[in-house]
């Protein structure tokens, strides 16, 4: 059993990133295989609406020079997955957006590729906007025909700032807690 997250943040090992590794932490303890994969320094463009995924209809995007497909590929290989993003003024990343607008549309062409995974969303930020940057990555999960477990929220500024939240810690670890239990009753 697989869960692979997908960290929007330009800032590479940051508080999207510890907010990550505190649900895998628990993941791990139940012996569910993790995978990262940060998208910062990769890159990704947002969709070019070419419909030729809905022509083709082989699991992939038709755009093949960015880090998409590579995306797609670990998702569908996954039982659970991970969306995590900062808040960018009060929505995510415009990286978590392409991969939102790729991935779902790509899914949509091929029927609901990711159809009975389970996903987590996890948000870190200073101070406002949580909630609509949960609302857009919580939109990716049904497109795809997928159960989600729930969603973590840490507040922090600079990188490891986080940890100091202690509720959004306690919260990110209830996560990974039920995500464990979910995919267990699933896939076990
Ligand atoms: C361009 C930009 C826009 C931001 N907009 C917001 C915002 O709207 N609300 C907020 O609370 N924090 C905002 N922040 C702060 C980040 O969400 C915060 O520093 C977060 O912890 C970064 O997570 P990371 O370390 O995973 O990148 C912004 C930061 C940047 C660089």
């Amino acid at each position: 059993m697989k869960v692979v997250a997908f960290n929007g943040s330009p800032r590479k090992d940051g508080n999207t990133f510890i907010l990550i590794n505190h649900v895998f932490r628990e993941l791990e303890k139940e012996g569910i295989e993790t995978e990262l994969m940060q998208l910062s320094g990769r890159e990704i463009r947002g969709c070019i609406a070419c419909y030729k995924c809905f022509e083709n209809k082989d699991q992939r995007c038709a755009v093949k020079n960015d880090v998409a497909n590579e995306c797609i590929e670990k998702m569908i290989q996954a039982e659970g997955m991970i969306l995590g993003s900062p808040v960018y003024f009060a929505d995510v990343t415009a990286e978590m957006k392409a991969l939102i607008d790729r991935a779902g549309f790509v899914s949509m062409a091929n029927g609901g590729m990711y159809k009975n995974k389970v996903g987590a969303i996890v948000v870190a930020l200073r101070r406002s906007g949580a909630i609509h940057t949960l609302d857009t990555m919580s939109h990716f999960f049904p497109a795809g025909q997928m159960i989600i477990i729930g969603r973590g929220i840490g507040f922090g500024r600079d990188k490891g700032e986080v940890e100091k939240d202690e509720e959004g810690m306690q919260a990110v670890k209830a996560l990974g807690q039920r995500m464990a239990w979910l995919l267990k009753k699933l896939y076990a």
